[in-house]
């Protein structure tokens, strides 16, 4: 039973580079990997297998991919998780329940998707809780962006979904607004475009923590679409 601190890199800090092993792929943040070349989700360092692929970045301890991987063996899940402690509780949680139709990427989710995942090939994308980052100094550490939004455009199967969830008012309106303004998604909630998660969508540590606080939960989701002009 593999334990997080079982966890171990091939090379010394100073060597890092991005490797795919023992159900982790690592991409260190801003350094290049030359020697690294992405084999394809169906390469069996990967999935082995060309099931459809979802992804929920900002992981977190990985409660809400774990228990969705569980349940649906034919399809694979990518979890992404940038804090390293986090990855390897992740990446220890996937042996221990012998997972094979999971992948925990520790990367930053951006610079992991721009560098490595291929056009059209996801069927689905999850963001439980991610991080509100409410003053206006950190706006630009919120995962929900311009630039990120394109990306999930653009590695999304055509008319699939990135659905988003958070306890945060405020950040449901940003993230509502960043949504509306990319002219390649659709809501599939009505205006006011969000809805309470059904009790089906499954929990993650900061739902359960959030609901036991009383705070009501928020999902937006949002299609691809044709990019209109
Ligand atoms: C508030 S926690 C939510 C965790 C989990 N989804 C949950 O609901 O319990 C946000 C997580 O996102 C991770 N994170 C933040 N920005 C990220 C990024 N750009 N790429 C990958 N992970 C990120 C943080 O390290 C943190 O673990």
């Amino acid at each position: 039973m593999p334990k997080p601190q079982d966890l171990k890199l091939p090379f010394v800090f100073a060597e890092r580079q991005a490797i795919i092993f023992d159900r982790l792929w690592y991409v260190p943040a801003r350094v290049d990997s030359p020697n690294f070349s992405f084999p394809g989700f169906a390469d069996t360092a990967l999935f082995g297998n060309e099931n459809p692929l979802f992804i929920e970045y900002c992981s977190g301890n990985g409660s809400w991919i774990l228990d969705k991987a569980k349940r649906n063996p034919t399809n694979n899940y990518l979890a992404v998780e940038m804090c390293f402690e986090r990855a390897r509780k992740i990446w220890s949680k996937i042996h221990n329940m012998k997972l094979t139709n999971l992948v925990v990427a520790w990367a930053e989710g951006l610079q992991l998707t721009q560098k490595y995942i291929p056009q059209s090939c996801i069927s689905g994308i999850y963001i439980n809780f991610p991080d509100p980052w409410p003053k206006r100094r950190h706006a630009k550490y919120r995962i929900i962006n311009q630039p990120f939004l394109q990306e999930m455009h653009r590695i999304l199967k055509p008319e699939s979904c990135i659905t988003t969830v958070t306890d945060h008012e405020d950040y449901s309106k940003i993230m509502i607004q960043e949504f509306l303004s990319h002219k390649g998604f659709q809501s599939l909630i009505e205006a006011p475009y969000f809805a309470e998660p059904t009790p089906d969508y499954g929990s993650s540590f900061f739902e359960e923590l959030f609901k036991s606080k009383g705070k009501t939960i928020r999902l937006h989701s949002f299609a691809k679409v044709d990019q209109k002009s």
